[in-house]
């Protein structure tokens, strides 16, 4: 039996025998345990017992389209009887071809060229290759250095990895992987004390510019940022005026401003790219992977301006690439869901029913003190849990709050995507992050499930012992 629920364990726990689920590479965790999902449907996942859950958070926030979407799943069934593989060495695809004109249609001015990977991990790196060289093919050799922000995530290879920013995983890397130097993320809630948000954010500008020159602007490559965050930071959203920042140091010293859309892009907060609402500072490149997928296939996409590949292909050419690049299979998925994108309008539904959503999270916050913040834009948003709201205390570890409101949740027919990050340092959040499919008729029904599950949560903390105020 778990600590905190009563349900029974059938998965990671006991599991005496060879094979297993993959959840038995994670910490031993005795609060928190996976439902076994045998099916799923629209926003909902069956578990084996029937049990129904709400995917609050399209899983790890891929599943853009909701699940079992017919057009996607025709798309596969077509695709795999016609042509499931070709590569790119070997021939070209219509596949390939098409959703490189749709995405670049929607994409707009300097983003007309793609090129197609299996994650976001493998765009990140993507992009930063297609840096580097871009300096090395023009004469710029020394241009190496990459900056982050702390706290950020870009991704689970090592230097993805090494490039995200988390404490928890610097000190086991930071000898063998390329690090960064990191600048701290504007973040909205938490601005140092004594300074409002605007200060803080030209404090980090300024230290960023001071740390280009300090090390010499010629040694230094590329910025990236997640225009709005993810599980990193819960949905800390950048304002124009920091990316604005951002960009003009860019241009002052010669380095690419890259944004990390892998969980921000296509569609999900309320624009194709994020970097839409930014038209005057534009990122140089803008990497792709999740919703663009919709959970369907794995497919990660680096967007770039025909300018650059077109003269690198003069230069030295961009001659990296993997196995999966512009699969076909991976490319009739990403064609199907920009169409759905599209016909139905969903990018705009994003905007409209992700501020409803919004509304109702506030309303949650004024009856739940636990909620100390609400963040995001469209369907990216995140509730900040605290457990003393005036002064944005973070629940100890010994709380698991993240994992506990998870565990909860199952309870209260949800399935919620939520970690600690940074040992808690920058805060608590769940995502709530739902299909760009959801209407606000099934927000509230989220809104109920979430209600109890918070209400259990408090009655949790405080059998528990844990202080809140
Ligand atoms: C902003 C961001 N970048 C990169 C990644 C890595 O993507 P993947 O897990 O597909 O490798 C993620 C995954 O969560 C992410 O949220």
């Amino acid at each position: 039996m778990n600590r905190l629920t009563n349900r029974i364990d059938t998965n990671a726990d006991g599991w005496d025998g060879p094979g297993g689920p993959q959840d038995l590479f994670f910490a031993k965790d005795e609060a928190f345990h996976y439902p076994r999902i045998a099916r799923t449907d629209d926003i909902y996942l069956f578990e084996e017992n029937g049990n129904r859950l709400i995917d609050i958070s399209s899983g790890p926030v891929a599943s853009n389209l909701g699940h079992n979407n017919a057009r996607v799943v025709k798309a596969i069934q077509d695709q795999v009887a016609k042509l499931p593989f070709v590569t790119n060495r070997t021939g070209r695809t219509n596949e390939n071809i098409e959703l490189a004109a749709k995405l670049a249609a929607l994409a707009g001015e300097g983003y007309e060229r793609s090129f197609y990977v299996s994650g976001g991990s493998e765009a990140v790196e993507t992009a930063i290759q297609f840096a580097r060289q871009w300096a090395w093919a023009n004469g710029e050799k020394e241009r190496t250095k990459l900056f982050s922000l702390m706290p950020s995530y870009h991704g689970g290879t090592v230097t993805a990895l090494a490039l995200s920013g988390d404490e928890a995983v610097e000190p086991i890397y930071k000898e063998m992987a390329v690090m960064p130097e990191r600048i701290p993320a504007p973040l909205s809630y938490r601005a140092p004390a004594g300074l409002s948000h605007e200060e803080n954010e030209a404090l980090i500008l300024k230290l960023f510019e001071d740390r280009v020159i300090e090390l010499g602007s010629e040694k230094c490559l590329a910025i990236f940022l997640e225009p709005v965050g993810g599980l990193a930071s819960g949905c800390n959203v950048l304002s124009q005026a920091f990316v604005s920042g951002v960009r003009q140091i860019c241009d002052r010293h010669g380095m690419m401003m890259i944004f990390d859309e892998v969980m921000s892009g296509a569609g999900r907060t309320g624009a194709f790219l994020t970097a839409h609402f930014h038209p005057d500072a534009k990122p140089d490149l803008v990497v792709l992977a999740k919703g663009i997928g919709s959970g369907y296939i794995p497919l990660g996409i680096m967007l770039a301006p025909a300018s650059k590949v077109d003269r690198l292909r003069e230069l030295t050419g961009f001659n990296y690439g993997h196995t999966s690049n512009t699969n076909p299979l991976a490319c009739a998925v990403g064609i199907a869901t920009v169409e759905e994108l599209t016909s139905r309008k969903l990018v705009e539904n994003a905007a409209e029913t992700g501020a409803y959503m919004k509304e109702r999270l506030w309303g949650l916050a004024d009856r739940y003190p636990v909620i100390g913040d609400v963040r995001g834009l469209g369907f990216l948003l995140a509730p900040e849990i605290v457990c003393d709201r005036e002064n944005k205390t973070t629940f100890s570890a010994e709380a698991k709050a993240p994992d506990t409101i998870r565990q909860l949740g199952f309870e209260h027919g949800l399935s919620i995507y939520a970690r600690r990050t940074n040992n808690g340092k920058f805060g608590d959040w769940i995502m709530t992050s739902p299909p760009l499919t959801t209407t606000r008729t099934q927000v509230d029904e989220m809104i109920d499930c979430l209600d109890q599950t918070l209400k259990a949560f408090v009655d949790r903390m405080t059998l528990e012992g844990h202080r809140i105020a």
